[in-house]
């Protein structure tokens, strides 16, 4: 199965680089291409880009320069895991999409990082997940899948364990972007997966290793968005 996986930022970088759920991330890439699957990765920018986005903010530098900064310090998460992940990457973090569907094919895993300002990289994963014709889109996220509700601030919220993609475009409603913005998903995200109709799944940083056994049909506590409900 070809699968597009984006770790989350703030479960990467959620201060400084989390070694354990790097170490997770390595072992879980190793075992899915030893179970023949596809991997291509996406990585976000965690509190790296959130410090340097309002330390630009506080100079009074412009939204697209802070987008900027934003990606480049999601190119430097990429590098890192690229590093930790060894020859089986591609050795420089990709910014192409068609360059990361043709690493694939010389059986490398391609990581990128942002590509284009006025997004995040929930919407660079939805769009390789596309490109590359990925079976199934995996967020690895610090919220274990989608709530009624941000669980933070408001304790009836509720996680959902399914929903479609017009329901999750209905839950984000119109969330006006920002650099450095915080939601459960990015609205361009959001509109990619309701155009293109992938099966995504949201789950939390504690089931990195199991991803394997997910994929091949083991129950998992986060959320699924598809259209069909067998799947
Ligand atoms: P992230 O993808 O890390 O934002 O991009 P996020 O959703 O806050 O992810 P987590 O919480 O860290 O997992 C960080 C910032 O980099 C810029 C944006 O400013 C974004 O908020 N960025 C990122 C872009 O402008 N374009 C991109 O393609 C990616």
């Amino acid at each position: 199965m070809r699968v597009t996986i984006c770790f989350g930022g703030s479960i990467l970088v959620p201060g400084t680089p989390d070694l354990a759920c790097i170490r997770d991330i390595v072992k879980t890439v190793r075992e899915l291409r030893s179970q023949n699957h596809e991997v291509l990765i996406v990585v976000g920018g965690g509190e790296l880009a959130r410090s340097y986005i309002s330390a630009a903010q506080e100079l009074g530098i412009p939204g697209i320069d802070q987008d900027q900064i934003g990606i480049a310090a999601t190119r430097l998460n990429a590098q890192l895991l690229i590093a930790a992940l060894g020859e089986i990457a591609e050795p420089a973090p990709v910014t192409v999409f068609e360059k990361a569907v043709r690493a694939i094919f010389r059986n490398k895993v391609p990581v990128m990082g942002g590509t284009t300002p006025g997004q995040t990289t929930d919407a660079v994963a939805a769009m390789l997940a596309q490109v590359s014709k990925s079976e199934i889109l995996v967020f690895f996220t610090n919220v274990d899948g989608v709530y009624t509700a941000d669980p933070k601030v408001d304790p009836k919220a509720k996680k959902l364990d399914r929903l479609t993609p017009d329901e999750l475009a209905k839950l984000v409603g119109s969330a006006e972007y920002k650099p450095g913005m915080k939601s459960v998903m990015d609205p361009v995200a959001v509109k990619l997966i309701q155009r293109s109709n992938i099966k995504t799944l949201i789950l939390g940083r504690h089931e990195i290793t199991r991803l394997p056994e997910i994929l091949n049909g083991a129950k998992h506590t986060g959320t699924v968005i598809a259209r069909v409900s067998k799947w």
